[in-house]
């Protein structure tokens, strides 16, 4: 049976994890694969986490089933930090996924149920599993530019000429915030001029939103996505608490969908239904319950934004620092989240590796958080001597 599948590379990015691991020198520096890390180079639980966890071992009284959807009142808490008071509600309807990679994938395979035609553009570069995990649920997918990484910008009027030939229907992969692998954010000028083309051409964007927090706040870091979501018929956001939740291993995500009425949206939610039975049937409860406890606890919700808050002032202290180290690097400073590009070549990154014990990504995306107080200034020192 099995004799005729083709090896596989292990994924390049959860490669590094093992690799850095391995490597013995003390002085090494991960800047691999996108977990926060603290000062001290550590992913502590959150304290509004571990809170959240005790009452959870206390109060948890069964665990049965809840059904494919998941845990409803989690993912109800999670619609207005989305969309705010954005209108329209009543055709957004949402289901816990497993993570946001379940989110997307279970996005995708809605998509491919609906209309097999219909393709998702998706600007390059992009986190290197969006396009295997969505084309393996049968969508075709359009690349087009969207970040030039030796000019480190956005090439927005090229994206946008791409963009013009997307047909009715056909779908827009962006990212929220945070842009996995660039950190180069649309600003809220292209963010509406792409609100305006989906409203014109009829085009469906499809969110996804995984880093929410930790570019500049909850709020200016789900601007993006209202103004598309508004402006479109139809719309999902795939969305993840696993960063901003600090929860990364207990899969905690769910899929927003706008349906074009009321009906529709029903129709929708009946579908993912189905299609989630026939994956994963149900979806992890462990963290979107501890999520839910958290923002169903005004104490605990605070302690949690406060964290949130820290978390995102440090990666904004690290950006700055990188920054002023350089002129090279300022462009960092000017970029959201845990990631930047840097326009190294691949033998400049396998050199970081083996001569400083630098890990960063093969395309030079490297995590701006898994550098130390300590840590930083080597870091640049070294990528600088490569640029
Ligand atoms: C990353 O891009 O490093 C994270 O999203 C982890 C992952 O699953 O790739």
């Amino acid at each position: 049976l099995f004799g005729g599948l083709e090896e596989q590379k292990p994924d390049a990015l959860l490669a590094l994890i093992g690799m850095c691991n391995a490597d013995p020198r003390p002085e090494k520096i991960d800047v691999g694969v996108g977990v926060y890390r603290d000062s001290a180079g550590g992913t502590p639980i959150l304290r509004a986490v571990k809170a959240a966890e005790k009452i959870l071992l206390e109060t948890q009284q069964t665990k049965t089933y809840l059904g494919s959807q998941g845990d409803a009142h989690y993912v109800e808490l999670l619609r207005p930090i989305i969309f705010g008071d954005a209108g329209d509600q009543d055709r957004i309807v949402g289901v816990q996924t497993p993570g946001g990679c379940g989110a997307l994938r279970l996005g995708a395979d809605l998509i491919a149920k609906a209309n097999p035609e219909a393709r998702i553009f998706v600007g390059q570069p992009t986190w290197p599993n969006h396009m295997p995990l969505i084309e393996c649920a049968g969508v075709k997918m359009v690349a087009h530019p969207y970040y030039d990484r030796d000019s480190r910008s956005i090439t927005f009027d090229a994206m946008m000429d791409a963009l013009n030939e997307a047909r009715a229907g056909d779908l827009l992969l962006l990212h929220g915030c945070c842009h996995n692998p660039t950190g180069a954010d649309l600003d809220l000028d292209q963010w509406k001029a792409v609100a305006d083309l989906v409203a014109r051409n009829g085009l469906v964007p499809f969110v996804d939103l995984a880093y929410q927090g930790l570019g500049n706040g909850l709020e200016p870091d789900a601007a993006g996505t209202r103004l598309v979501v508004e402006a479109a018929e139809q719309a999902l956001v795939a969305h993840s608490c696993d960063k901003n939740f600090g929860v990364y291993r207990e899969r905690t995500g769910s899929l927003f969908i706008k349906g074009r009425n009321r009906t529709e949206a029903g129709k929708v939610f009946g579908n993912l239904m189905s299609l989630a039975r026939t994956m994963w049937s149900m979806p992890p409860d462990h963290g979107a319950a501890v999520v839910r406890i958290i923002l169903d606890d005004a104490e605990l919700r605070a302690d949690w934004n406060t964290e949130l808050q820290e978390m995102c002032a440090r990666i904004r202290a690290l950006r700055a620092r990188l920054a002023a180290f350089d002129p090279r690097l300022a462009y960092i400073d000017g970029q959201n989240g845990m990631f930047s590009m840097l326009p190294l070549s691949k033998e400049a990154v396998v050199a970081l590796r083996s001569e400083h014990g630098i890990y960063m990504a093969d395309s030079g995306r490297f995590n701006v958080v898994g550098l130390s107080d300590e840590s930083v200034d080597r870091f640049a020192a070294a990528v600088v001597e490569k640029l």
